[in-house]
């Protein structure tokens, strides 16, 4: 059975890739900072043995090497690692920005997945042909930003790109596929009521991308839903 990783699996698009990633018959461990939700109890109720809630907190090495030695007692392989947690600050204007919101969202938009992916990277090299899945979005694209919105967001998630051609470059002769996914406008918290796309059909979208990525996808910026290559 296959088995994946979620990060930010407390709500939105990650909580919805677990409930995917279940009904496609995968295995799942779900990273959260806190474990308490109702609603993944109420999956692994659903499905004995197939989903392991763990605690997780991307901005913390000590919560990531923890999740990691954790997750290496339940499975010996990873299949599919998705870097969805991510926090976006709003209402970021010029002339008013912090350095707290922008360390943070480096902190967690960035480092935090190519930490998480370091610390996996024992489980996803024992899988026949692992991915990760660092879902970005087209904010970060440089060639298209014209407007100055959400900084931390965007500069931050440019960072995540880079750290996805990086781990591209040192997994890659491993057998390891690592891409930037931009799942849409997503109907979530960050995305808010007016996004077009609900929670469903992005993470449908994103899964079905996600298991169709090959070694030659690696490296890239992709658009889950038609699969359209991102400008950097
Ligand atoms: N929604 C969109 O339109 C959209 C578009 C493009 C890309 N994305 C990306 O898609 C991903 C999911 O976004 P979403 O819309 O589902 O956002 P969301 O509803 O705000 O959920 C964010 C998730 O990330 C978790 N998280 C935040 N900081 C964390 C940390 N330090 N450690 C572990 N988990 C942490 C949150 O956990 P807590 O519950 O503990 O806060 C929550 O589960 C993000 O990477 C986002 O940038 C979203």
């Amino acid at each position: 059975m296959s088995i994946a990783i979620v990060s930010g699996a407390s709500r939105g698009l990650g909580l919805e890739l677990v409930a995917q990633l279940l009904a496609r018959r995968w295995r799942v461990i779900a990273g959260c900072r806190k474990t308490q939700v109702l609603r993944l109890t109420e999956l692994a109720g659903a499905r004995p043995g197939r989903l392991h809630v763990m605690p997780l907190d991307v901005a913390s090495e000590r919560s990531i090497a923890a999740f990691a030695g954790e997750a290496s007692i339940v499975t010996d392989h990873v299949d599919l690692l998705i870097n969805n947690a991510g926090v976006l600050h709003s209402g970021e204007r010029y002339g008013q920005l912090v350095a707290k919101t922008l360390v943070e969202s480096f902190t967690v938009n960035a480092a935090g997945a190519l930490l998480l992916t370091q610390a996996c990277t024992g489980l996803l090299r024992q899988a026949q042909a692992a991915r990760v899945v660092n879902v970005s979005t087209v904010m970060a694209s440089m060639a298209r930003t014209e407007t100055f919105r959400t900084p931390s967001y965007a500069m931050s998630k440019a960072a995540l790109n880079m750290a996805t051609r990086l781990l591209a470059a040192e997994l890659g002769p491993q057998g390891i596929c690592v891409a930037s996914v931009h799942p849409g406008w997503v109907q979530t918290d960050m995305g808010g009521t007016a996004a077009p796309l609900s929670v469903e059909a992005a993470a449908t979208a994103l899964l079905d991308r996600a298991v169709t990525l090959g070694l030659d996808d690696s490296g890239r910026f992709i658009a889950s839903d038609e699969g359209a290559l991102l400008p950097w």
